[in-house]
């Protein structure tokens, strides 16, 4: 079949091609994230002080807003990180959570704060939240950059989140399409391409 007209040069476009012509639109400009990450570590360390925590990062998304984060702290932490793998069709999850990087030292009796990129549908963070309960840690909250509330198709809420967004796919910030846009500073929007 021969397809003609602009829908078909539209289809012609490589991956490539459409994402150097997509125009991220900044959401949140990198002075007004600057001002909630002090914000957020404020708050984390009024709520911890005398304690030391253990911030545990996940992978990839959460590098650039962790290094931010534990910046501003008052109280001392130490840092570990843990990658996991949601599986599913296409964009939905099958509600399968895999660690694929897991901690480097037990958590046992410690003050553990998750720092997570954006919280969605909420299937990773509360699979995570019930391994690690296992492992017996003194406490267990979590501290989202972003929340987009109404996507959630299991319940649950972060203790610390930066800021609740509407139901657009967005980039920057180590947030990322396809492992592209992690190194912008503003968060992005770039409902067009996904
Ligand atoms: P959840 O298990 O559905 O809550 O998945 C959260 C993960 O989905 C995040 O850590 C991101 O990797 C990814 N994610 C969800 N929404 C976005 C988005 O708008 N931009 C980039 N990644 C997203």
């Amino acid at each position: 079949m021969i397809v003609t007209g602009a829908g078909a040069q539209e289809n012609r476009l490589s991956e490539g091609e459409r994402m150097a012509e997509a125009k991220p639109e900044i959401l949140f400009p990198k002075e007004v994230i600057e001002g909630r990450v002090r914000e957020l570590a404020a708050q984390i360390s009024q709520d911890y002080a005398g304690k030391e925590l253990l911030i545990v990062g996940i992978l990839n998304g959460a590098f650039i807003f962790m290094a931010d984060l534990i910046r501003r702290l008052d109280v001392p932490c130490r840092v570990d990180f843990v990658r996991a793998a949601s599986y599913g069709c296409g964009s939905v999850s099958s509600g399968e959570v895999r660690i694929t990087k897991d901690l480097e030292a037990p958590i046992a009796g410690r003050d553990v704060l998750i720092v997570e990129d954006i919280v969605d549908t909420g299937i990773t963070l509360s699979r995570l939240m019930e391994v690690f309960r296992e492992r017996r840690p003194a406490s267990l909250r979590v501290c989202a950059f972003l929340d987009k509330t109404e996507r959630r198709r299991v319940p649950f809420a972060a203790d610390y989140v930066g800021f609740i967004i509407p139901d657009r796919f967005v980039v920057g910030y180590g947030l990322d399409y396809n492992e592209k846009f992690r190194f912008l500073p503003d968060v992005c929007v770039l409902d067009d391409i996904a």
